[in-house]
């Protein structure tokens, strides 16, 4: 447990302490209920749902009313104007007949002191579930007598900088949840289960005990109880689809035997993470697939024409609702790719799209383009003939739609394909991050129809980054002193940014790699997580503005009433792209009543193992589902000028010693699982800032990671941003130019900003920025850091708060 941060009182305050007034912004409880209902994936349904409004329902399990909006940790802490229980969104927004007796019951029990579900105020301490109430049989027998439905709610906290764990209560059942399941779906005959959880739990108890409905209903933000009876009712048809599988154990996911490292984190299973894996190795081991989910309709897709254009496929359908009522399909393109030597998962997303609102018997026609980009694979080894680089291997390129089956399970429908005569280079990359010892992967190998997992030894690469970073060293601009420029004239376009720089000072320079000094700044709105920028008076001076941060995926996380949101998970499985970006248009809004400058948000992490704490907060387990979410988002946050900034930049798939844990893991793996959402993100929506994440990536800190931050993320993607730390850094010296340590190594990787600006949350500053000697230790000395490097460094934020201000400026007029 990391308890640096409940020093630095990271987590808000009571909400008594909340200033400001219980703003409701304009719409936005429309979109939040109607993300909520649409990120709730029905994954089994016998006939019961939706809920007849003649049949009596009881309600079952302390969520009702305890319901879980979000997660805790940065992620959550959101103090929404509201938030509607489960028990309330039943009561207030439907006609369901509630069974009143079970009600009275579960109200008595969970408003006793004794009872009262807290979440506690220390950091990372927070529970993983709330105690069942301990249900009496003959309660439960009367219930069944009185009503003709249960519905029971199983409830599970997610929090950052810990695990959920293999233990009752985390990732299983306890005693009590489970007594309540026997006795309930004993005394029922109709039975539906409401998982109100942040992250996948195990699901085998839903194979022991028979229910006739399950609905994935994740943490739904403050809307959460109203869309739930939506979907219940079916004022809304459910139509989201799972982001990750749920297998059928825990063992079976292929990250099971190395997830949760101290030190090192060894991502054995390569390219194979989530479906990837279960397509290509394990299909029996799959209870409900990524892409599933149903609906209260059906849908008839017909594909019409398959276009193979020069660089991109173009696929046109018409989907169909051949059922009774309304609803909204999600079309899912999945590539197979010829095996080849470098060995390809079995099925990949390619693309999606989900459709309008069909009336039954209404139809809409699609077209659909898959660039190349999204065929290829990474050679990492140079096996195709062509190291480091996307490469399409000949043979077929085989498509399939996903559709949701009765079995839990996707089943796939040609959709077309072609032949590549001889392989394509799609890309050429360079090599970067590689390993720094050796490690096993796992590979694919097929012997006539079958494919097997096979295992390949990767050598350690040789480390050639020294001669990359001075090949590439910037050059500097003369300093001309002090000439009068000042930053509007450059924002104006009077004056050039270069011309501004030339004037600054080793001093000045400095303060713009850094925070202020810690959370809470009085230049910012309360609560917020730091300031950067213009908080140097001689920069201030000049008219640099002081640029505000806050938390976080949920809302904006500070000492005022704002929107809280489903959470990313939820928000992936609408598979709604245009919904997630009007929702957080609502969010710009609220940004620039708080006068805040950048949203740390989207978090945009791999799913890669359904235990991280953090999943909630993140996508999904498929990086295009993830980049198209996170470039949804960033477009959104934008839109009135606020940045968003994308994190954490990269493979923070784990939280059990974040800051200190090693990500070790194949170029392949990396490019095209951890990075490829990041790449999508930046090229769809550009968004102004990236966080660092806390971890090393094969040996190096992400905050030090010149191969991360420059070669890959710079130079390969053309990313124009700025790139900031996650809060607080790890201090050590530069292996390859042992002269540079702490924010001198950062800054020549391009990390251009430590966030919150001090050493630790220990170590706030009382008076605000104190720099410290590391970045100009070296200065003008052989083999120590450079001014240009430092310029660059300001170049980078600089530009980005000239963004900032044009684009406040024309939302202003
Ligand atoms: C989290 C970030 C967050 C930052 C500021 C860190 O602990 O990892 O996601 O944005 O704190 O609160």
């Amino acid at each position: 447990m990391n308890t640096e941060f409940e020093q630095n009182g990271l987590q808000q305050e009571l909400i008594a302490d909340i200033e400001g007034e219980r703003i409701i912004t304009e719409g936005m409880p429309k979109l939040a209920r109607k993300s909520a209902a649409e990120g709730m994936v029905l994954l089994k349904n016998s006939g019961v749902l939706p809920l007849n409004y003649k049949e009596k329902v009881a309600v079952f399990g302390r969520c009702q009313i305890d319901t879980f909006y979000v997660g805790y940790g940065s992620g959550g802490d959101v103090h929404p104007p509201y938030q509607v229980s489960i028990l309330d969104g039943l009561r207030e927004n439907s006609h369901i007949k509630l069974n009143r007796t079970v009600q009275r019951a579960y109200e008595k029990w969970c408003f006793a002191p004794e009872n009262i579900a807290s979440p506690g105020k220390e950091w990372g301490k927070w529970p993983y579930f709330y105690p069942e109430m301990p249900l009496e049989e003959d309660l439960v027998s009367l219930a069944a007598e009185e009503s003709e439905i249960a519905v029971i709610i199983i409830g599970r906290a997610a929090g950052e900088d810990r695990e959920n764990r293999l233990e009752k209560g985390s990732y299983y059942l306890t005693d009590e949840e489970e007594r309540m399941i026997a006795l309930v779906t004993k005394k029922f005959e109709k039975t539906v289960l409401v998982m109100n959880c942040g992250n996948i739990i195990d699901f085998s108890f839903t194979q022991k005990y028979e229910f006739s409905a399950i609905l994935m209903m994740w943490l739904g933000g403050m809307e959460a109880g109203s869309a739930l009876a939506d979907i219940l009712t079916g004022k809304e048809n459910p139509s989201g689809k799972l982001s990750a599988t749920i297998a059928k154990e825990y063992t079976d996911y292929p990250s099971a035997a190395n997830f949760g490292g101290q030190d090192e984190n060894v991502y054995e299973e390569d390219i194979y993470v989530g479906y990837r894996y279960f397509e290509t190795f394990a299909k029996d081991r799959v209870l409900y697939s990524f892409g599933y989910g149903l609906s209260y309709t059906t849908f008839d897709i017909e594909p019409i024409a398959f276009k193979n254009k020069e660089d991109v496929c173009e696929f046109t359908l018409v989907v169909r609702n051949t059922g009774t009522v309304a609803g909204k399909e999600v079309i899912q393109l999945y590539l197979e790719a010829p095996h080849g030597v470098l060995g390809k998962e079995g099925k990949r997303l390619v693309a999606f799209r989900k459709t309008e609102e069909l009336l039954p018997g209404k139809e809409q026609e699609i077209t659909i383009s898959v660039s190349n980009e999204l065929l290829a694979s990474f050679d990492d080894t140079g096996k195709t003939g062509h190291p480091h680089t996307w490469v399409m291997e000949a043979g077929e390129y085989w498509f399939y739609f996903g559709v949701s089956a009765p079995s839990g399970r996707l089943a796939y429908r040609n959709a077309g394909g072609h032949d590549v005569k001889i392989p394509l280079v799609v890309h050429k990359a360079e090599s970067a991050c590689g390993l720094h010892k050796q490690m096993e992967r796992i590979v694919s190998v097929k012997e006539g129809e079958n494919v097997m997992v096979g295992k390949e030894l990767l050598p350690a690469q040789e480390n050639l980054l020294a001669d990359r970073i001075l090949e590439r060293l910037p050059e500097e601009i003369a300093v001309t002193g002090n000439q009068g420029i000042r930053f509007e004239e450059v924002c104006e376009g009077t004056a050039s940014l270069e011309a501004f720089v030339a004037q600054l000072t080793d001093a000045e320079l400095q303060a713009l790699t850094r925070g202020e000094g810690a959370t809470d700044r009085p230049s910012g709105v309360a609560g917020n997580t730091g300031v950067y920028g213009g908080f140097f008076p001689p920069l201030k001076e000049k008219g640099v503005p002081v640029l505000v941060t806050t938390d976080g995926p949920a809302g904006i996380r500070v000492k005022r009433y704002t929107s809280l949101i489903p959470c990313g998970t939820a928000l992936a499985c609408t598979f709604n792209t245009a919904l997630v970006e009007a929702l957080f248009e609502k969010i710009a809004v609220e940004l620039e009543r708080l006068q805040i400058d950048v949203l740390l948000s989207p978090g945009m992490n791999i799913h890669r193992n359904p235990l991280c704490g953090r999943n909630f907060e993140y996508f999904s387990e498929d990086p295009l589902l993830s980049g198209k979410m996170a470039a949804a988002a960033v477009r959104g946050i934008q839109c009135m000028g606020a940045s968003a900034c994308p994190k954490h930049f990269a493979a923070n798939n784990q939280e059990v010693r974040r800051n200190k844990n090693d990500s070790v893991m194949s170029e392949r793996a990396l490019r095209e699982i951890y990075l490829r959402g990041f790449e999508i993100c930046v090229k769809e929506s550009s968004p102004k800032a990236i966080m660092t994440s806390y971890n090393k990536i094969n040996g190096v800190w992400s905050h030090y990671n010149y191969d991360l931050v420059t070669t890959v993320l710079r130079k390969d993607w053309g990313y124009q941003g700025m790139v900031m730390t996650d809060w607080w850094m790890q201090k050590t010296t530069c292996p390859e130019f042992p002269m540079l340590r702490d924010n001198a190594y950062r800054v020549r990787a391009q990390v251009d900003v430590l966030m919150p600006g001090n050493d630790g949350p220990g170590d706030a500053y009382p008076q605000g920025y104190e720099p410290d000697e590391t970045l100009l230790e070296t200065i003008g000395k052989r083999d120590g850091i450079m001014r240009a490097e430092l310029q660059r460094t300001a170049m980078n934020v600089l530009s980005f708060a000239k963004e900032i201000q044009n684009a406040k400026k024309k939302t202003e007029e």
